[in-house]
């Protein structure tokens, strides 16, 4: 019985000492400003939370989401803007945006996202707000396959910027 209780609270210290150690949860976002899409680093105010021996950030309520399988070497991009704010999580393959209207510096306008651990990305340009949108290619000579969860009520969610341009590896540290 001792034992046990000792096993619970190691596990329980356990987990409260991965939540006090994890830090917030950034994205790299498709943003706007200016009337032009351009690539910002988010920090989501989310909090995490703590369940099912897991770390968890609320991501709210989702609308229609749906999957997208697309051919390899998808190329030639056009400029686009997001259909709806939305997260965008990239599973397989390989996805190059570029954000050419921006107004920043060229190395602050190219993302290249791979699918797997670091695929995740949120969409928020729509064409209200970025009158100059961005370019999408996907040149995996693989197919590239992506999950689609626009926010309801299309509003991105509550963040702070932590740098323009995408997140680099030490935004990823704790993800
Ligand atoms: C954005 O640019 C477009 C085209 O130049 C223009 O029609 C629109 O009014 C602009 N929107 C804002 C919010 O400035
Ligand atoms: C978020 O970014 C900050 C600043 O770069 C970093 O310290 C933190 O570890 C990042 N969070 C995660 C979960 O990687």
């Amino acid at each position: 019985m001792a034992y046990s209780y000792c096993a619970l609270a190691v596990a329980l210290l356990h987990v409260l000492t991965a939540a006090c150690q994890t830090p917030a949860f950034n994205v790299t976002a498709i943003s706007a400003k200016d009337n032009a899409s351009r690539l910002q680093c988010w920090q989501l105010d989310a909090k995490p939370e703590l369940s099912r021996a897991a770390v968890n950030f609320d991501l709210g309520e989702f609308d229609k989401s749906f999957v997208g399988i697309i051919p390899p070497q998808t190329t030639g991009g056009t400029l686009s803007n997001a259909q709806a704010v939305q997260y965008s999580l990239v599973m397989a393959g390989q996805v190059h945006v570029t954000t050419p209207y921006s107004g920043l510096p060229d190395e602050l306008n190219e993302v290249w996202v791979e699918g797997g651990r670091y695929g995740f990305l949120i969409a928020a340009d729509t064409v209200d707000v970025a009158s100059h949108g961005h370019i999408t290619e996907f040149p995996s000579h693989e197919r590239t396959v992506i999950a689609q969860f626009p926010v309801k009520g299309n509003k991105a969610p509550e963040h702070s910027v932590l740098h323009e341009g995408p997140c680099v590896m030490a935004d990823f540290e704790g993800w």
